[in-house]
Parts: C-alpha cells; structure tokens; sequence
C-alpha cells in the first residue's frame, strides 16, 4: 500500500481525486471564479510573484516558521482562510480543519455562512479557531451571530468587506446549486454519483438535524449582507466585543482596521 506522501506527494495530486469524491455542483461552486473568471488567473500569478531565496553556504541550521499574530504563537505564517459552506465539499470539513489547525498551530477561520456552528468550532479548534463575518443589514442577527462565537471563546474576529453583495458566481448557477438549496431530480442524480460523500452528508444531517426542513430558514442571515454602509462606529462596536479584528479588505477602511491591530 503506498502512504498517502506517495500518492499524493504535493496538493496537485489531490485535485483529482477531490473532483472525482465531489458532487459537481460542490466542486463548481469550490473552484470557479465569476464573470470570465480572470481574477482567479491573476491571483495565481501574484502569488507565484511571491519568491523564497534560499541563503547557502551559512552552516547548518534549523528553520523556524513561527511567528506571533494578536498575541498567539503560530507554528507557520499562514492559516486556513474562510469558506463558506464547507461542509458541503466535503461533511464535517469545518470540524477536519479546525482539528487539525489545534494539532499543527495554525488559525483556522470558520466562515460566517458555515454548515457547522461556531460552538461546536471552538470546541475543536481551540484558541486556534477564528470566527469571519460578512457586516449584516440586521443588527440583531450580526450581534447574536457575534455574541455566540465570542461566548464559544473564539477571540479572534475576522471581517470580509470587499464582498458587500453576494456575487454572482455564474458556474455555480449553472450547476444547480442555489442557496438555499434546491432538490431537482439533477441534484439527485448528482449526489448519487457520489456515494461516500453521500453517505457522509446524510449521517452529519440526520444528527445534526432532527427536522431537516427547518434548516432553509437558517440561511437567512446570509443574504442579510450589508450593501457597503459600514463605517467607523460600526467598526468600533466590532472591536469593542473582539480584542483582534483583522479586516480582510484593500479598501482604506480596511487598512485601518489591519493597522489597529
Ligand atoms: C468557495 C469559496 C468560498 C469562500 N467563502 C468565503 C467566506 O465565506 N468568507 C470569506 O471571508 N471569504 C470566503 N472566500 C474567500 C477565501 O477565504 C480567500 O480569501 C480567497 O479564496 C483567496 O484565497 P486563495 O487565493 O487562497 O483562494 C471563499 C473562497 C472560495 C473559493
């Protein structure tokens, strides 16, 4: 049996097998862009820009990837960015990630828009699990949503403001995939090519849900986004509850709210 560093000896290996174990209109909605899908090309290119020059002949010495980040000791300079509803890629990816983001150092942060709760999150993550946030219309429901992953024990707050609409996401649409989710015969079939993750997502759902009907509503908040009318009082609220807020943003807003820590 060849281990798993054989077969797969680098994330390119996995892509295929991963298309293969997921349901079409999941893997659409994964990997594609919007509009002619350009940007996915060019952030690509950008991080390829990105070089790491070794420094030879310096004698021997042990590499040290950590770094401190809102007052927390990380094993390596990079996390586990938000996805919205991972558990439809793959059943129970919120709770893999967030495992294995305790185990090996690493933030892991758990999207708004989830198929598992912040609670349950922060049990597993740890101090390793962050909670993001899209800025909603409905005051209530930003604070209940806020209220519940700080008193989870999650400290760190991450705030996505460059996506102050849903985007259009033209792949997914023509995949079937609407949110909240629409069962057609397709779908159906779709999800029968797909035993495991099949098998998978109806365990995680028949626990996790007793009356499956009464999940549709729950997807209310995230078509509540906020149309852009976020400003310095509403950020402050924010920072007032997390003591770290990193906006993930390249408006100058953003900015601010990065340099503020
Ligand atoms: C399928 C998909 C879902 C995403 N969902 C969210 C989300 O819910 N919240 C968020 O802040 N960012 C979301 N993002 C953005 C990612 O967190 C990340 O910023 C973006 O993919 C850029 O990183 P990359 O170049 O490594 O893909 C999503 C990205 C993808 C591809």
């Amino acid at each position: 049996m060849p281990t798993s560093e054989a077969k797969y000896p680098a994330l390119g290996y996995l892509i295929p097998r991963a298309r293969r174990r997921v349901p079409f209109f999941a893997w659409e909605y994964l990997a594609s862009g919007t509009g002619a899908e350009r940007l996915v090309g060019e952030n690509r290119a950008a991080l390829d820009r990105v070089l790491l020059p070794p420094k030879v002949a310096q004698g021997r010495y042990q590499p040290d990837t950590s770094t401190s980040l809102f007052g927390k000791h990380y094993s390596v300079p990079f996390g586990a960015a938000p996805v919205g509803m991972s558990g439809l890629i793959w059943p129970g990816a919120e709770l893999i990630l967030a495992r294995a983001a305790r185990e090996n150092g690493f933030p892991y942060t758990l999207s708004m828009v989830a198929n598992e709760t912040p609670e349950a999150v922060a049990e597993a993550g740890g101090e390793n699990a962050w909670f993001q946030l899209y800025p909603l219309k409905e005051p209530e429901i930003e604070d209940d949503l806020l209220a519940r992953a700080a008193s989870a024990g999650i400290r760190t707050l991450v705030v996505t403001l460059d996506v102050p609409v849903g985007s259009r996401r033209e792949r997914q649409l023509a995949a079937g995939l609407t949110v909240p989710p629409k069962v057609t015969p397709l779908t159906l079939w779709r999800v029968a090519q797909r035993p495991v993750w099949a098998l998978k997502n109806s365990a995680a759902w028949s626990t996790k849900v007793p009356d499956a009907g009464r999940i549709f509503p729950r997807f209310r908040h995230g078509r509540q986004r906020q149309d852009g009318g976020h400003d310095r009082r509403w950020a402050a609220r924010l920072e007032h509850r997390f003591p770290a807020a990193a906006a993930m943003a390249r408006q100058p807003g953003g900015q601010r709210a990065t340099e503020a820590g």
